[in-house]
């Protein structure tokens, strides 16, 4: 891809000369758009201040390159457990590296992007941010970190960029007054969701599996949203009403006792139903009620990472008020909470296939811990609390990073387990829309083949189509061992290694802790075993795929 010099479309004549004094480059890197997003609108608005600047995608950008840079901006997420998305690795490896050039002549800034609920929040960021400093470049602004709700931090830091640029450019030309960050109107997003339709939800598992799972169906008709397969959609979820009530009862506060919040007022159980996170904690909650209450025991969880993270899995607010109690008003509860972020879901139809709608594919998120009965924000909301013919506010999550392979012939391997099936339903029905020629081949794992073989009939269907070329199913608990889709690769290996060796693309959806660090590691072995290669060399034969896009993850 070439860069793409934004700034200049929105210059006149005599403020591209002006602009030449000044060398800017954006680089960003994450998994969903969202990084690209905010690059792209920042050089936009900086256009309209005349500043011209590279807006890149890590991955294009070769960062020998940095000695040559006056000005870098990077906006750069997190994914999972600390660790740089995979368009970020290798500019994350370089600059944090030993062999990192000294940049004495740059001026940078970082904007990190990340979640608080997980462990190591805004880690690559951070790390960037820590590395430029070390290679002796100077801070244009300080890093901005932030949560998932990004939007208003992000234009925070946004401002501040363009205000430092334009310093740095006495000659600019302003062209307009209004370059300063503004919402745009016609974009859905998590602040200004569409409110689409539930035209069909069914229950796709079996009455007897452990486990509950939806086809859900929206109509985005009059939206005017598009999206892709491989996208995903944000759903503005509410919280469990049982819970709310729970936690109103422990702190015996009163349900209409009003809080602010963003400066708007609301009765303490609205904020708590629709406004701030309740089913998880963050390692920032439990910080602030280790001050807010002075106890020792709750700083003590903060103690260390095993800890910390042992707290964070399956418990909620509720935990932290019940094991260590303490007297909090209505708005001291609300001040300790995060708002409630949008839950993402990997669209799982394709809108040349299904028009104004979308679809998707629900876990029901249900468990026991301490005698307690917990719910999933957005699964339940989904499963309990939604009807069809009610509204559901939703936006797109543009996904670049997981994307059908540019050409029609290229050869697709998909490998999902549970709901990570979602994204292949999209790519089957775009492929036979698009009538699309490269050979097709599904590995699919879920515990029983009686009551959890997601979308079965379509699959049916696809295979005496012929759009589905192949299909392999793992049912982990049809037998006394435990059967993955990994071991389905293994036993076909010289076949999948084959099919890579033909050009094919690999993609891989669903749980992120376990089943995908498994099946990269037989997928290793495989290229290893297969192409006859050292642990290296089968190393750098699976860099290379991720380098030309032909290993592609979304993984949760
Ligand atoms: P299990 O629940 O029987 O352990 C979807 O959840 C499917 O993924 C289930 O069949 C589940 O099996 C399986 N699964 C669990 N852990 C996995 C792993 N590490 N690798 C691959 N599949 C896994």
């Amino acid at each position: 891809k070439p860069a793409v010099a934004i700034g200049q479309q929105a210059q006149t004549a005599a403020a591209v000369v002006a602009a030449s004094h000044l060398k800017l480059t954006i680089l960003y890197g994450s998994h969903t758009g969202r990084s690209e997003g905010i690059a792209k609108k920042l050089g936009g608005l900086l256009g309209e201040k005349s500043i011209s600047a590279s807006v890149l995608a890590m991955d294009d950008y070769n960062p020998k390159q940095l000695t040559d840079e006056e000005n870098l901006l990077v906006i750069v997420s997190t994914h999972g457990e600390g660790e740089p998305p995979e368009m970020a690795e290798d500019f994350h490896r370089f600059i944090t590296g030993k062999r990192a050039p000294k940049l004495p002549n740059l001026n940078f800034s970082v904007l990190a992007l990340g979640d608080k609920s997980y462990k190591l929040f805004c880690q690559t960021g951070l790390d960037i941010d820590h590395a430029l400093k070390q290679a002796g470049a100077k801070e244009l602004f300080p890093i901005v970190t932030c949560d998932v709700d990004y939007e208003e931090d992000a234009n925070t830091w946004m401002n501040a960029i363009l205000e430092k640029l334009a310093a740095l450019q006495p000659a600019a030309v302003s062209t307009s007054a209004t370059s300063s960050v503004q919402e745009e109107a016609v974009v859905y997003n998590q602040k200004n969701p569409f409110r689409a339709t539930v035209i069909d939800k069914v229950k796709i598992t079996g009455r007897d599996s452990d486990k509950e799972v939806y086809h859900v169906e929206l109509d985005l008709n009059g939206s005017g949203i598009s999206y892709q397969p491989g996208d995903s959609v944000g759903i503005l979820t509410d919280n469990p009403p049982v819970l709310v009530e729970q936690i109103i009862e422990r702190l015996k506060l009163d349900t209409d006792a009003p809080v602010v919040l963003k400066k708007t007022e609301y009765s303490l159980n609205v904020a708590l139903r629709h406004q701030v996170e309740i089913t998880l904690l963050t390692r920032d909650v439990i910080q602030k009620y280790a001050e807010k209450t002075g106890n020792p025991e709750v700083a003590k969880i903060l103690e260390n990472d095993e800890l910390l993270d042992s707290y964070l899995w399956g418990n909620d607010i509720l935990d932290l008020l019940v094991e260590f109690p303490a007297e909090l008003t209505a708005q001291e509860l609300i001040d300790l909470l995060r708002p409630l972020p949008a839950r993402l879901y990997s669209i799982s139809s394709s809108q040349d296939a299904v028009g104004d709608e979308v679809h998707i594919t629900v876990a029901t998120v249900r468990y026991e811990n301490k005698g307690r009965n917990r719910e999933g924000a957005a699964s339940t909301y989904l499963a309990d609390r939604i009807e069809i013919d009610e509204e559901v506010p939703v936006y797109i999550e543009r996904n670049p990073g997981f994307r059908l392979p540019e050409s029609e012939e290229t050869p697709i391997i998909m490998v999902g387990a549970g709901t990570g099936i979602a994204p292949f339903r999209a790519f089957i029905q775009q492929s036979e829309v698009q009538k699309r020629k490269g050979k097709t081949w599904l590995f699919f794992g879920e515990r029983r083949f009686y009551s959890d073989f997601l979308y079965q009939i379509e699959w049916q269907k696809a295979l005496k189509k012929g759009v589905l070329g192949k299909i392999d199913l793992a049912f982990s608990r049809d037998q006394e061992e435990k059967i993955y889709v990994q071991h389905r690769l293994a036993q076909q290996q010289k076949e999948v290694f084959d099919w890579l060796q033909s050009g094919a693309s690999f993609y891989l959806c669903g749980d992120m802790k376990h089943m995908a660090k498994d099946v990269q590691k037989t997928l290793l072995e495989i290229i290893q075993t297969q192409g006859g290669m050292s642990e290296d060399q089968a190393r750098d034969y699976f860099k290379k795929l991720k380098k030309d896009k032909r290993f592609q993850t979304d993984v949760y």
